[in-house]
C-alpha cells in the first residue's frame, strides 16, 4: 500500500477545510478555518477574496503537517466548493476588482425579472438546465462589469478573469498561470451550454459577458496544474475539481442512475443521477451536471432548499430555546404527539420546486399547549417535507425514479437519529448514512486519487469506497407523517406569494 496522501480542499461558504486522505480514502488529518460573512445591503452577500485564500494556504499546510506528511506524499490536491459564488480579478496582479459575490446574494433580482419578462428563460433552461434566478453566476458577473468603474472595458480588452471560487483558488495556487474550471462549476454559471460542453454565445451576448474572461473547462479529473513550490514546500499537482453538491454525488458513490443523495447544512441540496442524458425538469427543479470524467458527462436532477440546519440555528440564535443543535432532535422527541405544529421555514423565500423568493416563514397550528418540543419537531419535520416535496419533484420529471428510492445523507443534520427516522417516514423510502459523513471533501480526494491513478473509475464492481453506518426505514410513524405531509402542504400554499 502506498503511502501516499490526497488533499481535499473544501471552499465552504461559511468555512474552509482541507482533509488529508491516504490512499484508501480514509480521513488522516483536518484543518479548518471560519470564512467571515459580510452583508453590506439587504439581501446582498459578499466574500472578502484574500480571506479566501488565507484560508486556503492555512488550511493545506495545516492539514498536510498534522498528517504528519511533506509535499513529496501529496499524489494530487482535489478542489471543491461553494458553487455560483462570483470573482472578477486583473490578470497582472491577481487582485480581485471586488468582493466575491456569494451565490445567496439577491443583488440581481432585478435583472433575473427582466430576463423573465424578456421570455428568455425559456433559453435559460434549454442550454443551461437553470432557471433565470440571482441565484447563478451570469448576473452577477453582469453586475460587476457594470457597476465596477473600468470593469468592462478592461475585461474586453483581456485583462481580467472571471472564475467562480474553483477557478480562483486554482489561478492563485498556480501563481496565476492557469485559468481554468471544471464542467460542474462551469454549468452554474449560467453561461454554459450543458449538452455541448461550452460556453453559449447566444447567452454570453445577451448577458454581454465578454468571452476573453471566461476559462478554459476540463474534466473533473484532470491534470490542472502545479502549485507554486512556497505554497507547501515543493509542486503538487492539482488533479481535481468538482462542486460541493457534485463532490458530495461522488463521496456518496451515487455512480448510477436512479442514486440520490441529499445534503444537509444550512441548506439542503439533493441531486439525483440521471445518466448521460440530461432530463428536462417540468417540475421546477435544476438539470444539471453530476461530473464528467472522460470527457463523458454524467447528469443530475437537483433540488436546492435554502433552510434546512439554518431552521434549527434559529431555534439556537433566533428563540434562544435551545442552547445546542442537537438538543433539537432529543426535545422533538418529547413532542405532544397530539399537536400538528407546522412550520414552513421560508425565511429567504423559498427554493425548489417553488422558487418563491418573496414567501415569508410562518408557524402553523399553535395552540396554548405549544411549547419548545413541538416547535423543534416543526422544525426538523419541515426538513423532511420539503426533501419529500424534491424527492416527489424527481418522482414526477424521471421514470426511473418511480421505483424505490433510497436516499444517502449526509452533513451536519444526520447527527439526529430522530431526524433521519423522521425523514425515513415521511419519504416512505430507506435513509442511508454512511461511515464517512465528509462526503464532499471524500468526493474531491476520489476525483485526486482517479487522475492519481490510485483510484478505480465509477462504478468498478467492489472497488465502492462508500460504506452503510445505518438504515432508517419507514417505521410506525409513517402513517401519522403522511397525514403531517398533507397540513405541510396546506401550510406551503398559504405562506407562498408577498405578505401585502
Ligand atoms: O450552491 C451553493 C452550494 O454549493 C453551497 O454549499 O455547503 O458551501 O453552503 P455550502
Amino acid at each position: 500500500m502506498t503511502d501516499a496522501l490526497l488533499l481535499a480542499l473544501d471552499q465552504g461558504t461559511t468555512s474552509t477545510r482541507t482533509i488529508a486522505f491516504d490512499a484508501a480514502l480514509v480521513p488522516r488529518a483536518t484543518a479548518q478555518e471560519e470564512l467571515p460573512q459580510h452583508f453590506p445591503a439587504p439581501g446582498w452577500v459578499e466574500h472578502e477574496p484574500e480571506d479566501i485564500w488565507r484560508g486556503v494556504v492555512a488550511t493545506l499546510r495545516g492539514a498536510l503537517e498534522r498528517a504528519g506528511g511533506d509535499a513529496s506524499r501529496v499524489a494530487g490536491i482535489g478542489i471543491t466548493n461553494q458553487r455560483e459564488t462570483t470573482l472578477l480579478w486583473d490578470r497582472a496582479t491577481g487582485r480581485c476588482l471586488h468582493r466575491a459575490i456569494v451565490w445567496q446574494d439577491r443583488r440581481t433580482a432585478e435583472h433575473c425579472a427582466r430576463l423573465r419578462a424578456e421570455g428568455l428563460e425559456a433559453l435559460i433552461t434549454e442550454r443551461t438546465g437553470l432557471l433565470a434566478d440571482p441565484y447563478f453566476s451570469a448576473t452577477k458577473l453582469a453586475w460587476l462589469l457594470d457597476r465596477v468603474p473600468g470593469a468592462r472595458e478592461a475585461a474586453e480588452r483581456g485583462e481580467l478573469a472571471f472564475g467562480t471560487v474553483d477557478c480562483f483558488v486554482l489561478w492563485r495556487l498556480t501563481g496565476g498561470r492557469v485559468h481554468a474550471t471544471d464542467a460542474t462549476n462551469a454549468a452554474r454559471t449560467m453561461l454554459f451550454d450543458i449538452r455541448r460542453g461550452d460556453w453559449d454565445e447566444d447567452l454570453l451576448r445577451l448577458l454581454r459577458i465578454p468571452r476573453a474572461v471566461l476559462p478554459s473547462v476540463h474534466d473533473c479529473a484532470s491534470d490542472f496544474g502545479l502549485t507554486e513550490a512556497a505554497i507547501l514546500g515543493a509542486p503538487v499537482p492539482v488533479r481535481g475539481m468538482a462542486g460541493d453538491q457534485q463532490a458530495a454525488t461522488l463521496g456518496q458513490a451515487c455512480f448510477s442512475p436512479g442514486m440520490v443523495k441529499s445534503t444537509y447544512g444550512t441548506g439542503c441540496f439533493a441531486l439525483l443521477n440521471t445518466g448521460a442524458e440530461p432530463v428536462a425538469s417540468r417540475s421546477r427543479l435544476l438539470t444539471t451536471i453530476a461530473y464528467q470524467l472522460g470527457g463523458r458527462r454524467t447528469y443530475a436532477l437537483e433540488g436546492a432548499i435554502f433552510v434546512a440546519g439554518a431552521a434549527v440555528q434559529w431555534l439556537r440564535d433566533g428563540l434562544g430555546i435551545i442552547g445546542r443543535a442537537s438538543e433539537a432532535g432529543e426535545l422533538a422527541a418529547q413532542a405532544d404527539p397530539a399537536q400538528r405544529v407546522i412550520m414552513v421555514p421560508a425565511f429567504t423565500g423559498l427554493g425548489a420546486p417553488h422558487w418563491d423568493a418573496e414567501a415569508r416563514a410562518a408557524i402553523f397550528g399553535m395552540t396554548r399547549g405549544t411549547g419548545r418540543a413541538e416547535l423543534c419537531r416543526a422544525a426538523l419535520e419541515s426538513v423532511a417535507f420539503q426533501t419529500r416535496d424534491l424527492v416527489e419533484a424527481m418522482r414526477a420529471d424521471w421514470p426511473g425514479a418511480a421505483g424505490e428510492t433510497v436516499l444517502r445523507v449526509d452533513g451536519g443534520m444526520t447527527a439526529s437519529d430522530w431526524t433521519m427516522q423522521a425523514l425515513a417516514d415521511v419519504l416512505g423510502a430507506a435513509v442511508d448514512r454512511p461511515q464517512v459523513q465528509e462526503t464532499t471533501a471524500l468526493g474531491a480526494a476520489y476525483l485526486a486519487g482517479l487522475q492519481a491513478g490510485l483510484l478505480p473509475e465509477p462504478g468498478v464492481a467492489g472497488a465502492s469506497h462508500w460504506r452503510l453506518e445505518r438504515r432508517f426505514l419507514p417505521g410506525a410513524g409513517s402513517a401519522e407523517a403522511e397525514l403531517r405531509y398533507g397540513h405541510w402542504r396546506n401550510a406551503v400554499r398559504r405562506t407562498l406569494g408577498p405578505m401585502d
